[in-house]
């Protein structure tokens, strides 16, 4: 399909194949595997001289419809799908990197990613730095001879701050290390880092391009011959594929994804107005607010701030149970990026496994809620909330 469409049209029609059948919505193969019409095109398809498909741990038409609708979206020229977020970024480093090589990766990035860096990945002779998503400073200083990989996520979670990808791509340019860019926050409906210099993109497609919080899906980005080079061979051969069903899921839920994110992202932003507003909320954490310390870069960066609000009420964590208890309406759940909005408490839960004094040096403070906007009324959301922000704690779920 013509990649010049606007997105809304691309996600949509891109990457659709209509069988024999000529089916109008994208049809979901369940299959394993394919069958050849001799020993000889099996021969083929093996060794990659005969283009079918062979075999769903890497070759399956949904999975290939799925990968073609986000690389247009991404305006990336090859996608490959994995069976969740982490699965990508594990794929990726897996490809890409090996024993001896160095990575420089924002601190503020998932918890699991950073598990997955300093924990795991590091038992294989990587080394990872850890810096200031913010500050770029820290980033040139960091860049050893044997910096392969500069790895972010932006606007960060849960504080929501956002990094400047044109200027990081330059610190990898300069350092011949390829920048990539966790984009499961934005989505391309509101970020393109690919358009601002960055090699690779990684999704957890769990989030916003499903949608409604149905499925676990990821991908990884960026220019053809280098997935097809590294990561495909990879997922050819150690299989964190993801399955056509999620696939299909997601490919349905990609040709809402900027109605979504920009609905979503109007209603945060209201939200965030009005919880500034509250006597009992002593900050506000949103890009979109004149007061965000980068909300000029978000403003250029992105197309709309995000979907992510998060605050810290006063009175500590006893408080901010108290609010996230009193909600009637928004669902107390870990994920995010869902069309029913979501509170999290993140001292306890998604940071609960930091120690006190790492949590506290990542800003995690125990008065701290995050929410994840849906489509639900502004005006429901906030009477939901200010049910737990107003002084009577009896009146709970
Ligand atoms: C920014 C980001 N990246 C990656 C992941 C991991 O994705 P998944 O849960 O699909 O493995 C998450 C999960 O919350 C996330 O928020």
């Amino acid at each position: 399909m013509d990649k010049s469409y606007e997105l809304a049209t691309l996600g949509v029609r891109a990457g659709q194949a209509r069988s024999q059948f000529n089916e109008h919505s994208e049809a979901l193969f369940l299959t394993s595997s394919f069958v050849f019409e001799s020993a000889a095109q099996a021969a083929g398809r093996f060794t990659g001289g005969d283009d079918g498909f062979v075999y769903s741990r890497f070759t399956n038409p949904t999975v290939s419809m799925m990968q073609d609708r986000l690389a247009a979206l991404e305006g990336a020229e090859a996608c490959i799908a994995t069976a969740s977020g982490m699965s990508a970024i594990l794929a990726m480093s897996m490809a890409l990197l090996k024993s001896g090589d160095h990575v420089i990766c924002s601190n503020a990035v998932f918890g699991s990613t950073v598990q997955l860096y300093s924990t795991i990945l590091s038992r294989f002779g990587l080394e990872t730095t850890f810096v200031s998503p913010t500050d770029i400073a820290q980033w040139k200083r960091a860049v050893r001879p044997s910096t392969k990989l500069l790895f972010l996520e932006t606007p960060s979670n849960p504080l929501t701050e956002i990094s400047d990808i044109a200027a990081l791509a330059s610190v990898a340019r300069a350092s011949g290390a390829l920048l990539a860019v966790d984009n499961a926050f934005c989505t391309p409906a509101l970020q393109r880092p690919l358009q601002l210099g960055a090699d690779l993109v990684i999704h957890s497609a769990t989030k916003y391009l499903d949608g409604q919080g149905r499925v676990l899906g990821g991908a990884v980005l960026g220019r053809k011959r280098l997935l097809m080079e590294t990561v495909f061979p990879f997922l050819r051969t150690a299989g964190p594929t993801l399955s056509p069903f999620n696939a299909w899921v997601i490919l349905k839920g990609m040709e809402t994804l900027e109605l979504r994110l920009f609905a979503q992202s109007a209603s945060a932003l209201e939200l965030a107005r009005w919880l500034d507003s509250r006597p009992q909320v002593a900050r506000v954490f949103y890009p979109g607010l004149p007061s965000h310390p980068q909300h000029e870069l978000a403003s250029r960066q992105q197309r709309a701030f995000g979907t992510v609000v998060s605050f810290e009420v006063k009175g500590g964590r006893e408080a901010a149970w108290r609010l996230i208890d009193s909600t009637k309406l928004i669902s107390i759940t870990g994920n995010l990026g869902d069309v029913k909005t979501t509170i999290t408490h993140p001292a306890s839960t998604t940071h609960g496994r930091l120690t006190p004094e790492a949590r506290s040096a990542a800003g995690i403070t125990e008065g701290l809620v995050r929410v994840s906007v849906g489509l639900e009324a502004v005006a429901d959301l906030q009477a939901d909330l200010e049910r737990g922000l107003g002084q009577d704690p009896t009146r709970t779920r």
